[in-house]
């Protein structure tokens, strides 16, 4: 039986092995924590599809272009088709595995509108589409843990891949119960860890998705791509603990973003754009409200009561509970926050990046959303990637090799026992704090060649240290071995930042404000003994 080791157990993870399952494959779920608490529990807003219902000039074709355009050209046709076709057919599948979608009187599922996109086609479940989908496939995957195809391994934390001449044969592994580390072995490992949140102060997402796993196997020879294109969702509302997601679908309902200047509101999108104002991408607006340099408003206050918590009851929820803004009545603060990695591990349209038989999935892997992702492709893309990995390996024959990897084992070892005896002065959750204001200080929604230098010098300079860090034994291991490889992924971001020298999509240059034709590709880096690379894949080297 085919053996495959997916690294994150989110929505791309239980896709991937729920396919491999269904396919006769054992696949082994391996993360530090229970898919409940992954990141795909955040996405609030919904999942793209077209389905046979109710309007009927969208198409296809539609969604296909609305993404590339989305996307600003650079993402590949042919995986943006296939993404976009198998839609409907997941979102079938969904239904069946038990996903409780909002639906119509007639029972069908209920669309709403979303930034960029021609039609309304984002199905969801109420704004906690990402809850339901999750509690679905768990339960699904349970049913193939019973029958033997699924294992799940918690408390277990990625530590680097195992890999010969370019093949990859498994994943070393931090076994945080026994504090020593693991080998798993494996005909494929796929990657589903997520984006990189952590990286930076202010995010909508998860501080425990730390882009690690990308850093650590960019410099195990894995290429990264449009690292430089980071997402900035434009409502969000600060809290004490974090910015929280305001749903786009909030403006999908007809939420209104507003300033105030002398009494008066001023609804600058709606001035700028016209009537759909509200609802351009996500790059746009959040550039927009950056541009006012004024608090700005979102009001969905003349919905109604009735109709915000029948369509929006976490929105109404989340307001109350963290700020007590009663949205029937008030308006939300809401400012731009880091939200969705467009940029991370190379892949190929089957989902394999460049070391045989090392895949990646999900928010971590870089092929579908080019320059800029549109509201409600995520989750899409997470359950694809999932199910073309699995074809992909379900497809291949594998050579047995019995492989020596004690060397590597040893070292991962000797780096834990060095840590925890390191006397340094520089601790830790210091160096991550600093990292995260300097990257969100020097990598935000305007970017210049001088902020990305000061970046780039900080990130120098926090790198020169991280092999003499000193970890407080109460805190995990993992904060300290993982350093080095989250500072390499902060540098190799800051390097492709730099290296764009146009405005595309969520790259925005003061210095280099247009978009160039010249510049209409994918970049791609990679790092060879602490050499960092880069390429404009104009050739499409990894659109196949
Ligand atoms: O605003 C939102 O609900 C986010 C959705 C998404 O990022 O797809």
């Amino acid at each position: 039986m085919k053996k495959v080791l997916i690294v994150g157990s989110g929505i791309a993870g239980l896709s991937c092995a729920i396919s491999c399952a269904e396919k006769g494959m054992e696949a082994t779920l391996v993360s530090p924590f229970p898919s409940e608490r992954s990141q795909s529990v955040l996405a609030a807003g919904g999942i793209n599809a077209v389905i046979n219902s109710g309007e009927t000039s969208d198409s296809i074709e539609s969604h296909i272009e609305d993404t590339l355009k989305g996307g600003c050209f650079i993402a590949g046709e042919n995986a943006v088709k296939g993404l976009c076709e198998s839609a409907s057919d997941i979102l079938r599948w969904l239904v069946k595995l038990g996903t409780v979608f909002t639906t119509d009187s007639d029972g069908s599922v209920c669309r709403r509108a979303f930034g960029g996109q021609s039609h309304r086609r984002t199905c969801y479940c109420g704004s906690a589409t990402g809850k339901q989908i999750v509690t679905a496939l768990v339960m699904e995957a349970r049913r193939y843990e019973g029958l033997g195809l699924i294992k799940r391994r918690l408390w277990t934390d990625f530590y680097c891949t195992l890999i010969r001449d370019g093949v990859c044969y498994g994943a070393l592994f931090y076994n945080e119960a026994t504090g020593a580390p693991e080998i798993l072995t494996a005909d494929s490992v796929v990657i589903a860890t997520g984006g990189q949140n952590a990286l930076f102060g202010k995010t909508t997402g998860s501080k425990s998705c730390d882009g690690y796993a990308a850093g650590r196997l960019f410099m195990q020879g894995v290429e990264l791509k449009n690292l430089e294109f980071i997402q900035y969702h434009p409502t969000t509302m600060a809290t004490d603990q974090k910015m929280m997601l305001v749903s786009e679908a909030a403006r999908g309902e007809g939420g209104r973003l507003y300033y105030e200047e002398k009494g008066k509101r001023v609804y600058f999108m709606e001035d700028k754009f016209g009537e759909n104002g509200n609802l351009m991408p996500r790059d746009i607006v959040s550039r927009c409200i950056e541009e006012t340099g004024k608090q700005v408003f979102l009001d969905i206050s003349f919905l109604g009561k009735e109709k915000i918590l029948k369509r929006l009851p976490e929105v109404y929820e989340l307001c109350m509970k963290y700020r007590g803004i009663d949205v029937s009545k008030e308006s939300i603060p809401v400012s731009p926050a880091v939200h969705f990695f467009m940029g991370g591990i190379a892949v190929k349209n089957n989902h394999e990046t460049n070391i045989r038989n090392l895949y990646a999935i999900g928010e971590c892997a870089s092929i579908y959303h080019g320059a800029n992702r549109l509201g409600g492709n995520s989750l899409l893309a997470a359950l694809y990637g999932g199910k073309v990995a699995a074809a992909s390996i379900g497809s291949r024959t594998f050579e047995k090799r019995d492989i020596d990897f004690s060397v590597e084992h040893k070292e991962a070892s000797e780096k834990l026992r060095s840590m925890r005896e390191s006397k340094s002065t520089y601790p830790v959750m210091y160096i991550r704090d600093m990292l995260a204001e300097s990257m969100q200080e020097n990598l935000g929604i305007v970017r210049s060649s001088e902020k990305l230098d000061k970046g780039l010098d900080d990130v120098s300079f926090y790198l020169s240290v991280a092999d003499k860090i000193h970890y407080d034994s109460s805190e995990l291991a993992y904060f300290g071995y993982s350093l080095p490889g989250i500072l390499t992924l902060a540098k190799a971001t800051l390097i492709c930042a730099k290296s764009r020298q146009e405005s595309r999509g969520a790259h925005y240059r003061s210095d280099f404000p247009d978009t160039k034709e010249e510049w209409k590709a994918a970049t791609i880096i990679s790092y060879d003994d602490g050499k960092y690379r880069t390429y404009l894949d104009t050739e499409g080297r990894y659109e196949n």
